[in-house]
């Protein structure tokens, strides 16, 4: 796509940049952060745009404000903080994730890429670097899809102009839609200004833990993302009928547990089909109706996550979705619905081309990798030129409470992120 090869200049004002960055205050603000929505076993719980992470958005407004650094909000509630360039008109350079957990969410998935871009951000300001382009954090809508699908909403909604209105009317469990929720957390934060909904970017980075065990297994600090797998996702819906558990004999029973369960059996047998273990399949969500212990179960919904890099195996397989579950209906009644889909991409070219050089001069230990999950750069990767920095997570457990970075590998990635930012906003058009 940006096949054009900009050589990043060796800009020597970045390197001083990242000299600035404060490994304690970066740790600091992750513990501060995990305070809203901790959970007893040490992790967090912050779904999109619930009270928590609204208070999460402006506990980061106010650090930037405390900054001098302004802040806009979108239609999608995806926030942004501005550190301005000399030139007026340039498009930003942005780095930024989401501050939204999973139920049983960790202090580092997404929350690191937003508080390392706020850290550059501080860094270039201390060391009084001046860019070109402005240099902008951002904190994007629903990444983690837990209270509505799909997820990376707020990113597919900034980079797909014909998905916005649609976006905005995902209702979440209690009917409420994403644009009053937006609603409310604008009311929360009410010094950030409107933004407009699409804008050009000039490169977007984003900072993430692996999520994975190859960077500790390998000995190294730095991961240079290469792509991000494709995911299919989708809604199974099962609808039996209600009935007496004692007096209802199994040719009369429409059980949609049963049916559910030999579904969930026959796409196991073709997913996992595979020698190499490439393909993930996940059932992550199960809801029984009416789910008591004396009812023959009528209603089942359950999700489908899978994920592969080859976008023919990914077709392959999940066009077979429908087909699996038809044929283990039995006397229910079943409606698939695919809920998202992303294709694998690759990152070439500026972005981790520059990651690689900032990287080499700061003496860091580094290595190309591949992303298993999926991240907000998959879809600024459609409209600038997009790249990643990954650094290590203990065992390589993420979507867990028990999640850990720890705060020298979280700095290092931060050197790295700066030093990049820096040459991007200064890299010729
Ligand atoms: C993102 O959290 C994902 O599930 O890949
Ligand atoms: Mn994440
Ligand atoms: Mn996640």
């Amino acid at each position: 796509m940006f096949s054009m090869i900009r050589v990043a200049t060796i800009d020597t004002s970045s390197q001083l940049a990242s000299s600035f960055i404060n490994s304690q205050r970066l740790w600091d603000r992750h513990m501060e952060m995990a305070k809203i929505g901790a959970t007893p076993a040490g992790g967090v719980n912050r779904a999109a745009l619930t009270a928590l992470d609204n208070d999460a958005r402006a506990l980061f407004t106010r650090w930037a404000k405390d900054l001098e650094f302004p802040s806009s909000i979108d239609p999608m509630g995806n926030l942004f903080v501005r550190r301005p360039g000399l030139d007026l008109d340039a498009a930003p350079v942005m780095s930024g994730s989401h501050l939204d957990t999973q139920p049983s969410g960790g202090r580092f998935d997404g929350i690191y890429g937003v508080l390392c871009a706020l850290e550059a951000l501080q860094a270039i300001d201390a060391a009084g670097v001046k860019t070109r382009r402005p240099i902008e954090a951002a904190v994007w809508t629903n990444e983690e899809g837990v209270r509505f699908q799909p997820g990376c909403m707020g990113s597919l909604g900034f980079t797909h102009p014909q998905r916005l209105e649609q976006l905005l009317e995902a209702k979440d469990d209690d009917g409420v839609t994403l644009r009053q929720a937006v609603r409310t957390l604008k009311e929360r934060i009410p010094e950030a200004v409107e933004q407009s909904p699409h804008r050009p970017v000039a490169a977007f980075v984003e900072a993430h833990i692996e999520q994975g065990p190859v960077l500790e297994q390998s000995g190294n600090t730095i991961g240079i993302v290469s792509g991000i797998q494709g995911t299919r996702r989708f809604h199974v819906e099962i609808t039996g009928e209600d009935a007496h558990a004692g007096t209802t004999p199994r040719s009369r029973r429409k059980d949609a547990l049963s049916a559910a369960v030999a579904m969930v059996s026959a796409l196991e047998a073709v997913f996992h089909d595979d020698p190499d273990d490439v393909t993930r399949f996940t059932v992550g969500a199960f809801n029984v109706k009416p789910n008591a212990e004396s009812v023959v179960p009528g209603y089942v919904m359950f999700s489908i996550d899978f994920r592969q890099p080859e976008e023919t195996v990914i077709a392959r397989l999940g066009d077979q979705v429908e087909t699996l579950c038809q044929r283990n209906a039995g006397r229910c009644e079943v409606r698939v619905t695919q809920t998202s889909r992303t294709p694998p991409i690759r990152f070439e070219g500026l972005v981790p081309d520059t990651i690689l050089n900032v990287t080499q001069q700061l003496n860091l230990s580094h290595m190309h990798i591949y992303s298993g999950a999926g991240h907000d750069a998959q879809h600024l990767f459609n409209i600038c030129p997009t790249g990643m920095i990954f650094v290590p997570c203990k065992g390589g457990v993420s979507h867990n409470e028990s999640e850990y970075a720890t705060p020298a590998d979280l700095a290092d990635g931060a050197r790295v992120l700066t030093d990049t930012l820096v040459q991007l906003a200064n890299s010729p058009d």
